[in-house]
């Protein structure tokens, strides 16, 4: 267990020059949620990012999809994601109050269709594990689910629709996350990390820049999302078991003037891919999204674009006609059981918050919370308790750890 927390200070009160709390290795929306929620119960927090706001969520379609991304093997995970898809009505109203920003939310429900006998099986098998889990969702023949869409291809042979599958548009959540972290106060510093310090008495301390300023901090939560596993200075034991996971993800552009194209998200597994088409209000279509393991490349290919229009084609034949506005891919933080990491590590001093692999913008508002009450008691939530990063090895007690001048110098 990490050592007791620091007491927190009033929040709102004046901007502390003091050495903080928590510093924040990160400042994606995991991260950003995660400063938020701390300094909002008092914690003098700092987030340190070159680019706040920036990382997978501005490419992430932001689909709430608790019941339709259900995986076999996944149902601990599913507890969470269904403990932060209940939250977030609240969690978005109180960002929009407090910051003035629309996030993009609708609940405007999802359509999973099936395309062909094999998809139909699939997603039968999937009605079941959802209807074990005890989550809603109803059996629509292809006819039913034209009715509801009248855009989808005509050979679409049943569906699954689950009103509770939500979305939200996740760069306004990342931009209305620093505005709020702003307005609690957090301290950003717009710079790489390099590496982590480890003082004495195996404690994190904080880190240093790549400017070679040295950040202290009196607990620090690395969120790096997929470069989290990269952190210098990190003792081999604690560090993050998370790889990059690829996903190649389109904009398109729906005319106003018809009514929308689609009412809902639609999606689908065609030929084994999962492609989903999320429609916004402001009339953005994203279509998503390639999954592939290629390391921190993120090049948009012809052969990802191609694979994403031709199966959304084949679901919603009329999008071909809409302006292709943007191209794009970002990282999926995977970890080795598709969960994130959470809360204190065997390394004192030193939290983690990342590995949300194809979850993170649904799990944002639960991990802000977990987050919180772990820098505040030392504790995880009992919710989160299944997530603590000591369920990939790492023990209580750490190996023998070198002086922190050594820990400079391992690879990464
Ligand atoms: N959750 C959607 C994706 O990861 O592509």
């Amino acid at each position: 267990m990490s050592s007791p927390p620091h007491t927190p200070r009033t929040p709102g009160t004046s901007p502390p020059s003091r050495t903080p709390d928590v510093l924040v290795v990160g400042g994606g929306i995991v991260g950003l949620v995660t400063a938020w929620r701390a300094a909002q119960r008092g914690l003098v927090t700092a987030v340190v990012d070159p680019g706040p706001g920036g990382g997978a969520a501005q490419v992430a379609a932001g689909m709430l999809a608790a019941v339709t991304e259900l995986h076999h093997g996944e149902q601990t995970l599913l507890a969470l994601n269904l403990a932060s898809a209940r939250r977030y009505p609240e969690f978005a109203a109180e960002l929009t109050e407090l910051t003035g920003q629309d996030l993009g939310y609708r609940s405007c429900g999802t359509l999973a269709v099936a395309l062909d006998a094999d998809d139909r099986a699939h997603l039968r098998e999937l009605h079941a594990l959802q209807q074990r889990s005890g989550l809603e969702s109803e059996w629509l023949s292809g006819r039913e689910c034209r009715r509801l869409e009248p855009m989808l291809a005509p050979g679409v042979r049943g569906g699954l629709r689950v009103d509770g599958d939500h979305q939200i548009d996740p760069r306004r959540l990342a931009r209305a996350l620093v505005a709020a972290c702003e307005r609690a106060g957090v301290v950003f510093h717009r710079v790489w990390a390099e590496r982590l310090t480890v003082g004495r008495g195996d404690r994190a301390t904080g880190v240093v820049t790549a400017d070679g300023t040295t950040l202290a901090a009196g607990q620090v939560v690395l969120a790096g999302g997929s470069l989290s596993g990269r952190l210098r200075g990190v003792p081999e034991a604690v560090l993050p078991p998370v790889r990059p996971v690829k996903g190649q993800v389109l904009r398109l552009t729906m005319p106003r003037t018809h009514g929308p194209l689609l009412n809902r998200t639609v999606r689908a597994v065609v030929r084994g891919s999962h492609v989903y088409l999320v429609p916004r209000e402001s009339g953005e279509l994203v279509v998503g999204a390639t999954s592939e393991e290629l390391g921190w490349d993120t090049t948009v290919t012809a052969g990802g674009v191609y694979e994403l229009l031709r199966d959304a084609h084949e679901l919603v034949p009329g999008i071909t006609e809409l302006p292709l506005t943007e191209t794009r891919a970002g990282l999926r933080p995977g970890s080795p059981d598709n969960a994130p990491l959470l809360g204190p590590t065997a390394l004192d001093g030193l939290l983690l918050a990342t590995g949300h692999y194809r979850n993170g913008v649904l799990l944002t508002p639960v991990t802000g919370d977990v987050m919180a009450h772990a820098l505040t008691t030392g504790e995880l939530p009992d919710e989160a308790r299944p997530f603590t990063p000591r369920r990939f090895g790492a023990g209580p007690a750490l190996p023998e750890l070198p002086a922190s001048s050594e820990l400079s110098e391992q690879p990464v």
